[in-house]
């Protein structure tokens, strides 16, 4: 037995001849553990966060030597005030431990992917498998106002334009909505992907390789996530799915800024960001705050789109149902550029419910114009950023 008091620590053993009471130590506390230490290191935020250090897996290990407390981590950024900032909550954390006296913190900072593109990586995992040229992240802050829609049109307007320019094949769409993917219904997919070895192999339909939880799980199993089985979802996506070799990967993200986006920009270094958001305010207020985040962690952000932007009647005329102009404000507000308004019309839903994109079924539409329109300008932008070390 082991018993900690401010006088050190003594070691009682008990034995069937030795009736001696344990000594009486009035200040009491037990062994810290390397648990202990990860569980306090969870009070030390990730600048910017409301996440922690912990959840964020940035700490590699944890340990107490004697009274010296001994920590490392690991994490990737460009930026020289984060590592120390963290050193230094990190050490007045340790330092309120029961028994801790000194500390010895180790932080390994890895750079960002480039300085020129810094991708928004935070932690130590990062490891974007070469083969991907630009990753691309289609996030909108509100839920329902059809990022997923957005998604499959673009990746299939994405594959037409680059099947055109002699390159099939080489879009890939990541559905990470673990709650409600809905990315295999809408583009058509069904069944379960084959496995070779430790890698899962994408489905692929209308020219776009597609990995969603909805291939895996149940439609009828509830499955309750939390933070660290989140980011290893994501993060098997990333490094264990082959993908191949692929020019763009449309990634689509649940709504909201909580830990699915965290994990993934932490997981996955991002060349960019496209904002989905309907017209009106409860739609782009939340759209400017998704923003926002993107900013904050180096993604650049490629754009807006509106979505629903107006219905088109039998007739012709157009009739603004969600408002006028918040698009175009929120790339305002953001710096950013407004890539194009989708209408509201019900081939697009019928489209998505039926695993037929308008994009493919009626390429010459209006609508499907547009998509590969955004496609364009995705394009156009992403070619003016050089990534070195890709094909
Ligand atoms: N431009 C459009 N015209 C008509 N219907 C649309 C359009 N865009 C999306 N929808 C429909 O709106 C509904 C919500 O779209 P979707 O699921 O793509 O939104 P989402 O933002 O991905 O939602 P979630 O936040 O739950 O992930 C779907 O039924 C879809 O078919
Ligand atoms: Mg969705």
């Amino acid at each position: 037995m082991i018993v900690a008091g401010r006088q050190g620590i003594s070691i009682y053993t008990p034995s069937p001849h030795n009736n001696v009471k344990p000594p009486f130590v009035p200040n009491f506390y037990p062994t810290v553990t390397p648990d202990d230490i990860k569980e306090a290191l969870k009070q030390v935020k990730y600048p910017g966060f409301s996440r922690d250090i912990v959840s964020f897996g940035l700490v590699r290990s944890a340990a107490l030597v004697g009274d010296t407390a001994k920590v490392s981590l690991a994490l990737t950024t460009s930026d020289p005030k984060i590592p120390l900032h963290i050193k230094q909550e990190v050490d007045k954390c340790l330092r309120a431990l029961p028994g801790v006296k000194a500390t010895v913190i180790d932080v390994a900072v890895a750079p960002a992917r480039t300085a020129s593109a810094p991708g928004g990586n935070l932690g130590g995992n990062a490891g974007a498998p070469k083969t991907i040229k630009y990753a691309i992240a289609i996030a909108s802050g509100k839920g329902g106002v059809g990022k997923s829609t957005f998604a499959v049109n673009l990746a299939c307007a994405l594959a037409q334009l680059l099947t055109a320019q002699g390159r099939p094949g080489r879009v890939g769409l990541m559905d990470c909505d673990i709650y409600g993917p809905s990315v295999p219904l809408m583009i058509g997919l069904d069944g379960r992907p084959q496995v070779e070895g430790d890698n899962l192999i994408p489905m692929e339909k209308h020219g776009v390789k597609v990995m969603s939880m909805g291939f895996l799980v149940d439609d009828n199993t509830p499955v309750v996530w939390r933070g660290p089985m989140i980011m290893k979802t994501i993060q098997q996506f990333v490094q264990n799915v082959k993908w191949g070799e692929l020019d763009i990967l449309l990634v689509d993200l649940p709504p909201g800024t909580g830990d699915a986006q965290l994990s993934l920009v932490q997981t996955l270094p991002l060349d960019g960001a496209v904002l989905v958001t309907t017209p009106q305010p409860a739609a782009t207020n939340v759209a400017r705050k998704g923003g926002l985040m993107f900013q904050k962690v180096n993604v650049p952000l490629l754009g807006v789109a509106e979505n629903m932007s107006y219905f088109l009647d039998p007739t012709g005329q157009k009739h603004t149902i969600f408002g006028e102009g918040g698009g175009q404000k929120t790339a305002d507000s953001l710096g950013t550029v407004l890539l194009g308004q989708v209408p509201l019309i019900p081939e697009i839903r019928a489209g998505g419910d039926a695993g037929k994109p308008i994009v493919v079924t009626t390429p010459n539409s209006p609508a499907a114009v547009t998509f590969r329109d955004i496609g364009d300008r995705i394009l156009l932008q992403l070619s003016r950023k050089p990534v070195p070390g890709t094909t």
